[in-house]
């Protein structure tokens, strides 16, 4: 299935808002209590990405597939630093360089307004996104015991320069991902990583170990 990516318009919000409230319910499902999944119960993406969409500091690109959006991510500064606010992939499409390839617009686009670097806060229960994001190059800087969403404890990571991350806006297959971390010297994630559900996984602290 061809995707297309492009940035995202006042009439993207509705389609974010619901692939942002399924991608949730997908990634969360069995990590937090079921009460924790209710619509509405991680506020309103509606208005949080009609906010988005019209603010001038922040920029939202889109995934596309069949004319339904699939993925989306955000971003914008914090005290003059990059951050991405939000990144997403409905699980039907993950695993096929959608996520990568919206680090890197974004990458592309907080370079064009002057950034150097970027960083952001993961839930570091959210192993999959800790994976994904080491696995594109972000450094685990910071950690807090309370700063997630839901005051789970979250881990910051960072990219010390952003070209590093503009590098993944380009075609890039999965076997090129795999030869350019083998030249930096970075692991892939291992098959048992790479098939098991988030709720299968090991404890973050064995997957972020850095060999
Ligand atoms: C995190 C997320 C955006 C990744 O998007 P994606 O399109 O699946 O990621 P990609 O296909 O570009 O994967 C890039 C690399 O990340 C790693 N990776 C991605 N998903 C993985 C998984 N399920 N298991 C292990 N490694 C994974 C791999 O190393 C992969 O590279 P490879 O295919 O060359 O091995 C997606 O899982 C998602 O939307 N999750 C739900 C929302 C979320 O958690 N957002 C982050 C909030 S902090």
């Amino acid at each position: 299935m061809r995707v297309h990516y492009r940035p995202a318009i006042a009439t993207d919000t509705a389609g974010i808002a619901a692939a942002h409230a399924a991608a949730h319910r997908e990634t969360w499902r069995g990590l937090v209590e079921d009460r924790d999944l209710r619509p509405g119960s991680s506020g309103d993406y509606l208005a949080r990405w009609t906010q988005r969409l019209s603010d001038a500091s922040v920029s939202v690109f889109v995934a596309e597939a069949d004319g339904q959006i699939i993925g989306a991510g955000a971003c914008g500064a914090v005290d003059g630093e990059g951050v991405i606010l939000d990144i997403l992939v409905l699980k039907s499409m993950q695993c096929r360089g959608v996520g990568t390839r919206l680090m890197g617009l974004m990458a592309c686009d907080l370079k064009a307004r002057g950034h150097g670097s970027v960083s952001l806060w993961a839930p570091e229960r959210n192993v999959v996104a800790i994976v994904f994001f080491r696995a594109i190059g972000g450094d685990i800087v910071d950690a807090a015991p309370t700063g997630g969403c839901k005051g789970l404890p979250a881990l910051r990571l960072r990219w010390e320069s952003l070209d590093d991350l503009a590098f993944w806006n380009g075609s890039v297959s999965p076997s090129h991902r795999a030869q350019t971390r083998r030249a930096r010297g970075e692991q892939s994630p291992s098959a048992a990583e790479r098939t098991a559900c988030p709720d299968a996984f090991p404890p973050a602290s064995a997957a972020l170990r850095r060999d």
